[in-house]
């Protein structure tokens, strides 16, 4: 067999991606053990059943074609409209390029920012699949940790000394996953300060925008942002349609007009009625407040549960769908603990490694799970730290 490309077996060089907790979890429950799954950010209920039934009448009423490169013009207005509303910038259609999924969208922007030997800055902790999207694109980049004890808010003095010539990106991501920290105004201009002063792009996945606390902030809403601002959004989290893939990315007209020609030749354009039945659950905001509701509802509910345990610190975890656990004080490696607590308690969290040293000696919690999962993963938790502890004594 001929060898494969550098480029696709650099993308995971180490061959571990952060995950094998959750597939040892996942393939256990499939084999029919009852596991509680806390390790993946998918909801545990269907997408709302108007976008459901729209889509299945869009089937019906025959949109089986192909659409256009970078989107149906009424779904790039629709999703511009969302954009306005989330990024409080005015944003046209042609500012849009719709993708399937926030993951492809992040894909188009660092592919649009960044060329082969450039580097980026990523705030850590980060969504898992930062590092391998700037491999993908033969990037550099240099992790930069936001502290647990700063309630893992970014650290801008610790982003600029990061900088060096070639640097023409930061990556950061508000609400945030794994930490569920939404980042401040302040957080955000002095990045943004960053990025005006020294010409940089910025690509902010929001992807949780609508999961926050109070009014989200875009970066792209700051001084001179909209012109170097690329917004990765998704109607994954905030619609109910992670299966669907579909999301966008927002960003100034020229650069989507050059990268419908990325469209052209990866996706050649969305799922004719998989757009249709998204411009409607656009306009109509199906789901999303009820969506928002559930996940507060259930951070409460864990939260207030977690609250008391001695020696866990709660950290972020005040919007996304996450909860982040510093259990440093029991056990310094994460990854040990949730195996252990796997194969003890039979609920599977994250190892807050998985996604960056910045999160490690920490668990993230998925909050995709009924509140009475929750409560019950909880009490599990408790058990298995007390247990765990008198063990090591
Ligand atoms: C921070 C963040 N960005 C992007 C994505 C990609 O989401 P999707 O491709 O489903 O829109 C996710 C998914 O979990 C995420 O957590």
């Amino acid at each position: 067999m001929p060898s494969p490309s550098a480029r696709i077996v650099g993308i995971i060089p180490s061959g571990k991606d952060g995950w094998e907790v959750h597939f040892e979890a996942m393939g256990r429950k499939q084999a029919g053990e009852d596991i509680i799954m806390l390790s993946v950010g998918d909801h545990d209920f269907d997408t709302p059943s108007e976008t459901v039934e729209a889509c299945v009448r869009l089937v019906r009423q025959g949109y089986h074609h192909y659409t256009q490169l970078p989107g149906l013009p009424r779904l790039r207005e629709a999703m511009a409209r969302a954009s306005t509303r989330c990024t409080g910038v005015a944003t046209h259609a042609d500012e849009v390029l719709a993708t399937p999924g926030g993951q492809a969208a992040l894909f188009a922007a660092v592919h649009v920012a960044l060329d082969p030997g450039d580097h980026a800055i990523v705030v850590a902790p980060y969504y898992a699949t930062y590092p391998g999207t700037f491999r993908a694109a033969g990037a550099g980049f240099t992790v930069v940790e936001a502290h647990a004890e700063d309630g893992f808010q970014p650290d801008a003095a610790a982003v600029e000394a990061a900088l060096r010539p070639n640097t023409r990106a930061i990556l950061i991501n508000t609400p945030n996953n794994p930490t569920g920290a939404v980042y401040t105004r302040a957080s955000l201009e002095a990045i943004a300060d960053i990025c005006r002063r020294h010409d940089l792009w910025l690509v902010s996945d929001e992807v949780y925008w609508t999961l926050g606390v109070g009014e989200h902030v875009s970066p792209r809403s700051l001084p001179g942002m909209a012109e170097r601002t690329l917004v990765v959004n998704s109607m994954s989290k905030s619609h109910g349609m992670t299966g669907w893939r579909i999301g966008w990315l927002t960003g100034p007209a020229d650069i989507v007009s050059l990268l419908i020609n990325l469209n052209l030749v990866s996706t050649y354009g969305l799922t004719d009625f998989v757009s249709r039945a998204a411009i409607e659950a656009l306009d109509n905001d199906w789901g999303v407040a009820e969506i928002a509701k559930t996940y507060a509802a259930r951070r409460k509910v864990f939260l207030d549960a977690v609250r008391g345990m001695n020696d866990v610190v709660v950290r972020g975890s005040a919007g996304g769908m996450y909860v982040m656990l510093d259990i440093r004080a029991i056990e310094p490696d994460c990854e040990k603990f949730a195996f252990a607590f796997l194969h003890a308690e039979k609920v599977s969290v994250m190892p807050g490694s998985s996604f960056g040293d910045a999160a490690a000696g920490h668990i993230r919690i998925s909050l995709c799970q009924p509140d009475d999962l929750l409560h019950e993963a909880a009490r599990r938790l408790k058990r298995f730290i007390s247990s765990y502890r008198s063990k090591a004594a």
